[in-house]
């Protein structure tokens, strides 16, 4: 029997450093979970990740589907030890890391951290270039269950980083994926490849390297750029599914706290339906759900938007489609999503600053008959319509949320 054990072990081995690859059935539903950056930057420590750790619990969050305590850029220093081990920026982490992800762990949510593939990281930190293996290992041995894998200062400048080729950029993913797979350990690998420019030439790689892809620039607290970053998956559906999400970054929903600290656009900060409609968008494209507020300081409002379960239920559908816009009326736009069980998602989204009534024909979404519409965010049955649906009075920058059956 320690034979058997033995032989297959060593098989397995051989499997690994033969043919590195993507760990297979991670991420089969897009990602949830909470990142530092948006409303903490670089001021992050081991306190605050655990209370923010806490209140995941505390809030309903988890519950409701968030798993992932991510840190982002900050967490170490711009140094390796002699034996080439990242050094941990001990203010802020003084028990190290692994001591902060068993705290995670022990409360039954799962531990993520930040690196990038250059010589430094957006903040001018210690990067992985070089060292990937030594990193991946330490990930492992920590017990880190995700890794945002930025694109800064590759090799050692951000120009550099700019001028990049498409194949060396590609390179640089797979050998930490390659590392990562090595390890043995489920790490989910999230990127962030813009060394050519965001297009849509990468869609035939990213999904053999990564489990999520960022599609845009930094998402901030306003309705344009929100918008800006959803439109960057729009023409990506084809390549989302189990195992691979674009990501049009981290959620905004609720995040006041950054503006106060970092001196946000306050004037043009979301408003509560804001906030909604792009908590429904993210739901609707398939995007890993990654919450970017201070979840201590929460409003009950905010709260409600983070954990609607029936929204997320579109975002987690089994079947791991990506929703589509199906029309666009200019500022009136219907999106789509096929979900399992032969049902369908809709979004009526009112991008302009007037109440609208729009409809939808069951005709473009490719049903017939006599339907059952729920609306998901009032928690209503609207009833059983035949031939069509009209949402009336959709308010300025909302989204009506259907469940068609
Ligand atoms: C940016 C990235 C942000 C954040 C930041 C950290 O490149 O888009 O999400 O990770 O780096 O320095």
């Amino acid at each position: 029997m320690k034979r058997l054990i033995i032989i297959a072990k060593l098989v397995f081995l051989c499997a690994v450093l033969v043919h590195a690859q993507k760990i297979e059935n991670l991420a089969l539903t897009p990602p949830m979970g909470w990142n530092s950056w948006n409303c903490l930057r670089t001021s992050i420590t081991e306190e605050k990740i655990k209370s923010i750790a806490d209140a995941m619990v505390s809030t309903g969050m988890k519950d409701a589907g968030y798993e992932y305590i991510v840190i982002d850029d900050g967490w170490m220093t711009g140094e390796r030890d002699q034996d080439g081990h990242i050094v941990v920026d001990s203010l802020k982490f003084p028990n190290g890391m692994k001591a902060l992800a068993d705290y995670i762990h022990s409360l039954g949510l799962k531990f993520g951290i930040y690196s990038s593939p250059g010589c430094y990281t957006c903040q001018k930190l210690m990067g992985s270039l070089g060292h990937e293996q030594i990193d991946a290992n330490d990930y492992a041995e920590w017990g880190v269950d995700f890794l945002k894998y930025d694109w800064c200062k590759y090799p050692n400048t951000m120009q550099e980083a700019k001028l990049t080729s498409q194949t060396d950029c590609r390179g640089a993913f797979e050998l930490m994926r390659d590392c990562l797979y090595k390890t043995g350990r489920p790490i989910v690998l999230s990127i962030n490849e813009r060394c050519a420019g965001f297009s849509k030439d990468r869609s035939d790689w990213v999904r053999s390297v990564a489990n999520m892809h960022r599609t845009s620039e930094d998402i901030k607290d306003n309705w344009e750029q929100m918008l800006h970053c959803l439109e960057t998956t729009a023409d990506l559906w084809e390549i989302a599914g189990p195992g691979y999400w674009n990501d049009p970054d981290m959620l905004e929903v609720g995040n006041t706290v950054s503006e106060k600290l970092y001196g946000g656009i306050s004037d043009k900060k979301m408003n509560l339906p804001e906030y909604q409609t792009h908590f429904s968008m993210w739901c609707m494209v398939a995007a890993p759900l990654i919450a970017g507020n201070d979840l201590r300081y929460m409003s009950d409002e905010i709260i409600q938007i983070l954990t609607n379960k029936e929204v997320i239920a579109i975002n987690q559908d089994p079947l791991g489609k990506q929703g589509r816009r199906i029309r666009d009326d200019g500022d009136l736009e219907v999106w789509c999503k096929k979900l399992s069980g032969n049902r369908k998602a809709v979004a009526l989204l009112n991008r302009s600053s007037e109440p609208a009534d729009m409809e939808v024909s069951w005709d473009e979404l490719g049903l017939k008959g006599k339907l059952k519409v729920r609306d998901l965010w009032k928690h209503q049955d609207l009833g059983e319509f035949k031939d069509s649906f009209k949402g009336e009075g959709i308010l300025p920058h909302e989204a009506l949320v259907l469940l068609i059956e």
